[in-house]
């Protein structure tokens, strides 16, 4: 099942397919990372439409303790902000064998650099967006997507950094309709 309702997270169903169709996009056989994983909502869908890639998949897991209130009214299910890295380990990557989990932040904890086709952004947006586009843009192979969510009235720093990027890259933003899901392709 690429798509589970009871594992807490952001992604939503409106965004599923627009997502799907990004996957089929990918270079065959590439690997790809997903910057952003929390309980791994998103984990899910992408190891069912990329089974033949090898994702890479990195969160530090902080203590989401202080966003229990938030937590609670956006992402669905009642769960500890304690236990999202237990859900993710236990309900989620028994069933995505070809994802590998770790623990840090991007880009600095992220040694995989070799046939990258993908990097998705699912991260809370900050001013450092653009550099985390920036370095993502550079480890991508030749017709790797650059793709995220959160482009929408929530991500100020999210649309600014990806207008950026396009901008600078001079490629277009693509932004499949009705959703926060936004790619870019390198060429
Ligand atoms: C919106 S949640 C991810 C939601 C998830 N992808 C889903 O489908 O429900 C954002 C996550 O990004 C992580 N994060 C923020 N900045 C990051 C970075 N630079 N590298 C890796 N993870 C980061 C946070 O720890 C948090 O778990």
């Amino acid at each position: 099942m690429s798509f589970d309702e009871n594992i807490p997270g952001w992604l939503t169903l409106d965004e599923v397919q627009p997502l799907k169709n990004i996957c089929s996009l990918v270079p065959k056989n590439s690997n790809v990372i997903e910057v952003g994983v929390f309980a791994g909502r998103g984990t899910l869908l992408l190891s069912e439409e990329l089974p033949n890639s090898k994702i890479y998949s990195i969160d530090p897991w902080i203590d989401y303790t202080k966003l229990e209130n938030v937590l609670n009214t956006t992402v669905g299910r009642r769960f500890r902000p304690t236990d999202v890295q237990k859900i993710f380990q236990t309900e989620v990557l028994p069933l995505c064998n070809n994802v590998t989990a770790i623990q840090g932040m991007f880009p600095e904890n992220l040694n995989v650099k070799d046939n990258i086709g993908m990097i998705y952004f699912d991260t809370w947006g900050n001013d450092r967006d653009y550099n985390l586009y920036s370095a993502a843009w550079d480890l991508l192979i030749n017709n790797g997507i650059l793709c995220g969510r959160s482009f929408s009235s929530w991500g100020e720093n999210v649309i600014k950094s990806v207008r950026k990027i396009s901008r600078d890259k001079n490629v277009p933003i693509q932004l499949p309709p009705s959703t926060s899901l936004w790619y870019m392709i390198k060429k």
